[in-house]
């Protein structure tokens, strides 16, 4: 029996394997899709399970759910231009930053296991059966986000209070 949250922090440690692989010689576009496959399934874990199911019980709990919104906005949006050693780089200090407000002491994944109690062990299930999130082509445009700044200010301007 698992509980969601030791789920997500799992997924965090396959994430960031496979990111680091992107960046061990040169760049792989091979490891950072894998990434990029295995990170939008896990936000949409997180938004659409774990995040209702604690609203559900304790509408407040969530005190940085707009930050949170925001870093998931910035950090899908680094993953729409094709990928380069740079965007690797600029994904890791997002994810770095974004991962450890969720797993450190006193942090969402644990202010969500309060709420949570033992519904946290059916959480975990209904994660394990999320689908794949189905992934579009690398986008060539120009104007695309490629620094972890610019994706966060522009998911901070979408998301105006
Ligand atoms: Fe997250
Ligand atoms: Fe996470």
């Amino acid at each position: 029996m698992e509980r969601i949250t030791e789920y997500l922090r799992a997924d965090h440690h396959v994430i960031e394997d496979w990111l680091a692989q992107s960046r061990a010689h040169g760049f792989a576009l091979d490891a950072f899709t894998q990434m990029r496959k295995v990170l939008l399934r896990h936000i949409a874990v997180e938004e659409k399970v774990l995040f209702p199911a604690v609203r559900a019980r304790d509408p407040g709990a969530l005190i940085d759910a707009r930050q949170i919104k925001i870093e998931h906005a910035a950090l899908s949006s680094l993953l729409v231009p094709i990928p380069d050693l740079a965007l690797a780089a600029e994904v890791a200090t997002l994810l770095a930053e974004h991962d450890a407000r969720e797993e450190c002491a006193g942090g969402v994944y644990e202010r969500c296991e309060l709420v949570l109690g033992d519904a946290s062990f059916d959480l975990a299930s209904r994660a394990r059966g999320v689908p794949a999130v189905r992934a579009s082509a690398y986008l060539d445009r120009p104007n695309l986000r490629r620094t972890a700044r610019e994706a966060l200010e522009a998911a901070t301007r979408a998301r105006a209070p």
